[in-house]
């Protein structure tokens, strides 16, 4: 029998908020017809910024936002999208697609997104083809509060008020799309990049992301750390705040990828197997910056994760729209869980991406828009953010799976907020229900305060315009309470949430 003990007397750190955090490039539909049709539209909107898809995110409670992206970031000259909209620069988005971008959507369109959204602001700076000043200038235009020719500028575009940066990525996958630079080269125009991105306000200083590495590429944690790191650990931290990882779940490979709607249950297990990877790719990464940081003052920022499958067919391939099935709410599922049981290191984690490119929130056709059951997993979760992470172990758990893709059967986290403890659990298996003994340490009686299952009995179930409601967040009653255990029943291919006090 499985068994969950849980000591909701031993907390173990802090899950970060920004681990629930998402990501928005200017690529496909993600930001146009994704989140803004501009004032015109039909569409109804705020501000040009779609009221459907703003309503619906607010509900997952989104901490933080990343943009402009993503490799268009290293390509992205902020001053295109500033000023008139009639006058903006118009360039081809040859990242993606080859589709002309008119930069409608600039440096005050995303402050608008994020006031919206009411999330923490989280800006990719472009080093790879942008020099220090056009980095520097845009901090300035962004958050100085005086007079200055970045500060008067932003006035003169109609904003009188700084706006807050929280959070400033210098460059993005340096090692590939932002340069091809070598991890020591990188760590060297870090520190010079770095280094003009002022804190103009000292009361809400800009926390500093460094590019960090593909996959398990050490080689490049170990490069940029070593060269980086010749300051106290005074100094060094404040230079660096945070270092990202980027990691995708392909399920065939980067070449083939894999259908996301249509694949047997070597490819479902194959995939979960391959996201539960980025465990070993955290405690492998961390190890690495604990020699550099062993105070773990350095968060790791895992700020761009999730499935890419090949793309819809019929769709352009470099617009990246996939569809969403359980599988992936169980991806979300278990690299949720791992993120709050890292939650030392890991800091920030941003899902790529928001609306209607890869692991998507949401998916919109037109006027119409959809949440996929990867939504309803971040919405089940969103009790996690900022909660206190509980140990928690699990036992007598079966693998299972096909050939070298064994994966264990059940996946966990557990944290308390406000007296409350939720318990977020994950079935992996595609065919079979599995019963578990929920053992907390208290000697009282726990009551169970909600539970909710994101579930399908078919592994390939998602939601499409036409039946938007196939997967979705639903009540789970299958569960018992006796005293300060729990033994529940959790259906196969599932992802559930319960929380009790
Ligand atoms: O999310 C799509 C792309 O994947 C991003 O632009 C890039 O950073 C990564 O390679």
């Amino acid at each position: 029998m499985a068994k969950l003990v849980i000591n909701e007397l031993k907390k173990e750190g802090t899950i970060a908020p920004e681990i629930y955090g998402q990501f928005s490039e200017h690529l496909g539909r993600c930001i146009y017809e994704g989140l803004y049709v501009g004032e015109d539209s039909d569409i109804p909107n705020v501000n040009g910024m779609r009221t459907d898809v703003v309503e619906a995110l607010k509900e997952i409670e989104v901490p933080v936002l990343r943009w402009p992206g993503g490799c268009f970031a290293d390509e992205y000259h902020w001053k295109d999208g500033i000023g008139d909209k009639a006058k903006r620069k118009k360039m081809i988005n040859t990242h993606w697609g080859g589709v002309v971008e008119d930069n409608s959507f600039g440096t005050h369109e995303f402050f608008e997104l994020v006031r919206q959204l009411g999330c923490k602001t989280y800006i990719n700076g472009n080093m790879g083809s942008g020099t220090v000043q056009e980095m520097s200038e845009w901090v300035e235009y962004m958050t100085f509060n005086g007079v200055s020719p970045m500060a008067d500028l932003r006035k003169e575009n109609g904003r009188e008020e700084p706006w807050k940066v929280d959070y400033f990525g210098v460059g993005n996958e340096n090692w590939g799309c932002g340069g091809n630079m070598t991890p020591e080269f990188y760590g060297n125009m870090y520190r010079r990049y770095q280094t003009y991105v002022r804190n103009y306000d000292p009361k809400n200083p800009i926390a500093k992301v460094c590019c960090g590495a593909n996959v398990d590429d050490y080689h490049w944690t170990k490069g940029v750390m070593e060269t980086c790191y010749d300051h106290t650990p005074e100094q060094f931290h404040g230079f660096m705040d945070f270092i990202s990882l980027h990691y995708y779940v392909h399920p065939e490979g980067w070449e083939i990828k894999g259908s996301a709607t249509d694949f047997d249950e070597e490819v479902w297990y194959k995939t979960l197997y391959k996201a539960l990877y980025i465990e070993t790719l955290i405690n492998r990464h961390s190890a690495i910056i604990d020699q550099y940081d062993p105070e773990k003052k350095v968060g790791l920022s895992v700020d761009e994760w999730g499935t890419w499958f090949t793309c819809e067919p019929g769709t352009n391939p470099g617009f990246l729209y996939q569809q969403n099935t359980v599988r992936d709410a169980l991806v979300a599922g278990l690299s949720l869980n791992i993120f709050n049981k890292h939650c030392d290191r890991v800091k920030m984690a941003c899902i790529a991406q928001m609306v209607n490119v890869l692991q998507a929130m949401i998916l919109t056709d037109g006027e119409k828009m959809i949440k996929t059951p990867t939504y309803h997993v971040f919405h089940m979760y969103r009790h996690h953010q900022g909660a206190e992470l509980l140990e928690s172990s699990l036992t007598g758990v079966d693998e299972i799976g096909e050939g070298e893709w064994k994966v264990p059967e059940l996946n966990e986290s557990v944290s308390m907020k406000d007296g409350i403890i939720t318990i977020t659990l994950n079935n992996l298996s595609a065919t079979d229900a599995k019963e578990l003994d929920i053992q907390l340490a208290e000697d009282k009686t726990f009551e169970v305060v909600e539970a909710n299952v994101v579930t399908n009995d078919d592994m390939h179930a998602h939601n499409t315009f036409d039946a938007p409601e196939v997967v979705k967040e639903e009540k789970f009653t299958a569960y018992k309470v006796n005293g300060n255990n729990i033994s529940v029943k959790l259906p196969a291919c599932s992802v559930v949430e319960i929380r009790v006090k």
